[in-house]
C-alpha cells in the first residue's frame, strides 16, 4: 500500500487515544486548563461516570472570540511564549487536549474573556467544527463534553463500571485540588455534590493544611509527620503518615511537582524505600509531598498524559526525598532496634518448612500494634507486660505433655500483650499473636464460605460510619457480595454507612477501620489492571475482614488461650504466614541462642 498523509480528523482521533484514556483524563485536561487560566473556583460535573456528560466551569481569564476558534485547533496554545520547552510553568503546553477531546466526543465551549462584554460558544462534534456564535455567560469558561468516545466505539468497550470511572474522576479532582488549595473546587454527579472545597488563600497560617485534612482525612493531619528539606534549588515540603497509618492501596499517596500532580515511578519507589519494612508488605503509607524543582531541571514532556516526569538530577531528588522522609520517620521513634537485638533477629530464621519471604524474619511488626507501645517504648521496658510468672506457665504447659510433643511447643509467656513465647524440645518460638490469629480467622472464614455460608451476628445498635462519597459508593455497590460474607450494610445519608450485622467470627471488631479498608480493597479491585476474578476479590475482602477480626493483638491471653492458639496454628493450612505474607512466628534454635551468648 502506498504511503498517504492522514486526514486531520483521523490524526486527532489517534492523538486522542493517547491524551484521553478515560473520562478522568478529560476531567484532568479541563481542570488543568482552568487552573492555567487563573481560576479562583472550578466546578466539575460528571454524570454516568463522565461517559454521558462532563462539565467544567471556571471563573478564569476566559477566551476572546478569536482565541476560542484557535483553542480547538491542533497544536494551538497560548502557553508557550517562545520555542523553549525547558521552562514550562503551566500545566498545559502542547495545544492537544481540546482538539483531541473534540475528535472523540461532543464538545461545546462557552467562554467570555475577563474584560469582554460578550461571550461566545463554539462546538466540535466527533471532529466536525461548527462556527462560533454569541452566547451569554459571566467571565470565565465552561466546557461541556457529552457522549465521550461515541466516535470511537472500540474505546468505549474498555471503560470500567460507571462507578469505577466516577471514582477515578473523583481521585483526579482530589489530586489537582490538593495541589492548588488557593482554588475552590466542587464535584457533582448531577444530582448531588460529592466534594466541596473552599479556597484557602496563600499566606493563611494553615494554607494547604485544611485542604489536606479534607482530602486525606483529619486523622492524617493529626498523625502525620511534617516533612521539609531542600537540596540546592530543589525543595520538598509536606506530610508523611506514620507507618502505622497504612492502607491497602496507594491511592493515598499524593505527589505534586511544581503544582502538577504526578504518579512518578522514581518518587513512588523512593517513598517505598524510605518506609522500608515499617509498613507491612502489600500495604501503603499515606503521604502528601510537594516538590519544587527549577523548571529547567525537570522535563514534563515525557508522557502523553503528563503524569510522569524526568528529573535532570534524578539521584539528587532521590536522596533529598529519602533523607527528608527518613528524618521525619526517625524523629517519630520508629528507628530499628539496637545492634544486639538485630544480631539475635538475624539468627532467628523462619522454620525451613514455612514458605516465607527472605527478609521475613526481620519484618515482624504487628499489624495491629497496640497504639501505646511503639517499638522504642518497648525497647525501654522489655519485660513489662509479661503475662504470668513462669512457674504458673510451667504448670499450664505440663498439662499438655512434653513441649517437644508439638511443633510449636508449649506457651511459656506473653510479652507486651502481643507476642507469645513458646518452648519446644530444641528451640524458642516467638509467635505474633495477631498475625497468627488473623490467619486462623481468614482460613475459617474461607471454609465457612465454602461450606454453606458465614454466620452473622447482629449489632444491637447499628454502627454508623462516616466515609467519603467514593468509599461509601464502593461499599454500597458491593453490598450483596458483602452480605454473603456476613457483613450487612446500608446507606445512611449521603456519606455514611450503617452496619447492621458483622461476621460472627470477627467478634467485636473496629467497624470503622474495617469499612475503610474494605472500601480501599474494593476500589483497588475495581480499578486494577485487568479485572480481578470474583474469587480473587472475595479472597481480598475476606482477608481484610480477618485482619480486623483478629482482636488478639494487645490483648492479655491466658496460658490456656495461648496454647489453644498454638494448637490451632498447627492444624491450620498456611498458618506460617499471615494474610499480608509476614511470618506468624519465628523460631530461635537453642544452639543459636548459645552462639549469641558465646557458649559455642
Ligand atoms: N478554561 C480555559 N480558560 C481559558 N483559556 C482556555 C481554557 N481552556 C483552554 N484554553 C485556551 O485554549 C488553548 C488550548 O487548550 P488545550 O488544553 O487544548 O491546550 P493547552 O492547554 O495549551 O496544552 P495541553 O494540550 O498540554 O493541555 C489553551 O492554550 C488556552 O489558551
Ligand atoms: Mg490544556
Amino acid at each position: 500500500m502506498a504511503i498517504r498523509q492522514l486526514p486531520p480528523n483521523l490524526i486527532n482521533r489517534i492523538a486522542a487515544g493517547e491524551v484521553v484514556e478515560r473520562p478522568a483524563s478529560v476531567v484532568k485536561e479541563l481542570v488543568e486548563n482552568a487552573i492555567d487560566a487563573g481560576a479562583s473556583r472550578i466546578d466539575v460535573t460528571a454524570t454516568a461516570g463522565g461517559l454521558q456528560l462532563i462539565c467544567v466551569a471556571d471563573d478564569g481569564a476566559g477566551m476572546s472570540a478569536g482565541d476560542l476558534e484557535l483553542a480547538i485547533e491542533r497544536h494551538a496554545t497560548s502557553k508557550l511564549a517562545g520555542d523553549d520547552l525547558s521552562h514550562i510553568l503551566t500545566l498545559g503546553f502542547r495545544g492537544e487536549a481540546l482538539p483531541s477531546i473534540g475528535a472523540v466526543a461532543r464538545l461545546v465551549i462557552t467562554s467570555r474573556a475577563k474584560d469582554a462584554h460578550e461571550a461566545f460558544q463554539i462546538s466540535v462534534d466527533g471532529g466536525r467544527k461548527s462556527p462560533r456564535k454569541p452566547a451569554a455567560r459571566a467571565a470565565g469558561t465552561e466546557v461541556e463534553v457529552r457522549d465521550l468516545f461515541y466516535a470511537t466505539p472500540a474505546r468505549l468497550k474498555f471503560m470500567k463500571s460507571e462507578r469505577a470511572e466516577a471514582a477515578a474522576i473523583s481521585d483526579q479532582v482530589k489530586r489537582l485540588a490538593l495541589a492548588h488549595p488557593e482554588i475552590a473546587f466542587s464535584l457533582s454527579t448531577g444530582d448531588r455534590t460529592t466534594l466541596r472545597l473552599e479556597a484557602s488563600p496563600p499566606g493563611l497560617l494553615d494554607h494547604g493544611l485544611a485542604r489536606l485534612g479534607r482530602i486525606l482525612g483529619a486523622d492524617f493531619v493529626e498523625d502525620a509527620l511534617p516533612v521539609s528539606a531542600s537540596r540546592g534549588a530543589v525543595t520538598v515540603e509536606g506530610f508523611a503518615g506514620l507507618p502505622t497509618l497504612h492502607r491497602p492501596n496507594g491511592l493515598n499517596i499524593y505527589l505534586v511537582v511544581n503544582g502538577r500532580p504526578v504518579r512518578d515511578k522514581l518518587i513512588a519507589g523512593t517513598v517505598r524505600a524510605a518506609y522500608g519494612d515499617l509498613v507491612p508488605r502489600g500495604r501503603y503509607p499515606m503521604l502528601a509531598l510537594f516538590l519544587d524543582v527549577p523548571p529547567d531541571e525537570v522535563d514534563v514532556n515525557v508522557h502523553p498524559a503528563k503524569t510522569e516526569l524526568r528529573f535532570r538530577d534524578a539521584n539528587g531528588v532521590r536522596s533529598l526525598l529519602i533523607g527528608a522522609l527518613r528524618d521525619a520517620l526517625g524523629a517519630a521513634g520508629h528507628r530499628a532496634t539496637g545492634s544486639l537485638a538485630q544480631d539475635a533477629l538475624h539468627r532467628m530464621a523462619p522454620p525451613s518448612s514455612m514458605p516465607s519471604p527472605p527478609s521475613g524474619a526481620r519484618s515482624y511488626q504487628s499489624y495491629a500494634r497496640p497504639p501505646h507501645a511503639g517499638l522504642a517504648e518497648r525497647a525501654q521496658a522489655p519485660f513489662e507486660g509479661v503475662a504470668a510468672p513462669s512457674a504458673d506457665m510451667r504448670g499450664a504447659a505440663t498439662e499438655d505433655e512434653t513441649p517437644s510433643g508439638y511443633p510449636l511447643g508449649a506457651a511459656r509467656a506473653q510479652v507486651q500483650d502481643t507476642f507469645i513465647i513458646a518452648e519446644t524440645g530444641d528451640a524458642l518460638v516467638i509467635v505474633d499473636q495477631h498475625a497468627a490469629h488473623e490467619r486462623l480467622v481468614y482460613e475459617r472464614l474461607k471454609s465457612a464460605l465454602a461450606n454453606g455460608g458465614i454466620s452473622r451476628q447482629m449489632l444491637l445498635i447499628p454502627d454508623v460510619v462516616e466515609l467519603d462519597a467514593d468509599a461509601a459508593g464502593a461499599l454500597l455497590a458491593a453490598s450483596d457480595e458483602l452480605e454473603r460474607l456476613g457483613l450487612v450494610i446500608e446507606a445512611f445519608g449521603a456519606q455514611a454507612i450503617a452496619v447492621r450485622e458483622v461476621p460472627a467470627l470477627l467478634g467485636t471488631c473496629d467497624v470503622k477501620g474495617l469499612l475503610n479498608d474494605l472500601a480501599g480493597t474494593l476500589m483497588e479491585a475495581e480499578d486494577g489492571d485487568g479485572a480481578r476474578t470474583l474469587s480473587e476479590r472475595l479472597d481480598h475482602v475476606l482477608s481484610t475482614m480477618a485482619c480486623h477480626g483478629s482482636v488478639r493483638a494487645g490483648r492479655r491471653l491466658s496460658p490456656q488461650e495461648m496454647n489453644a492458639l498454638l494448637r490451632d496454628m498447627e492444624q491450620t493450612p498456611f498458618s506460617g504466614q499471615c494474610n499480608h505474607g509476614r511470618p506468624t512466628y519465628v523460631e530461635l534454635k537453642l544452639t543459636d541462642i548459645e552462639k549469641l551468648f558465646q557458649r559455642r
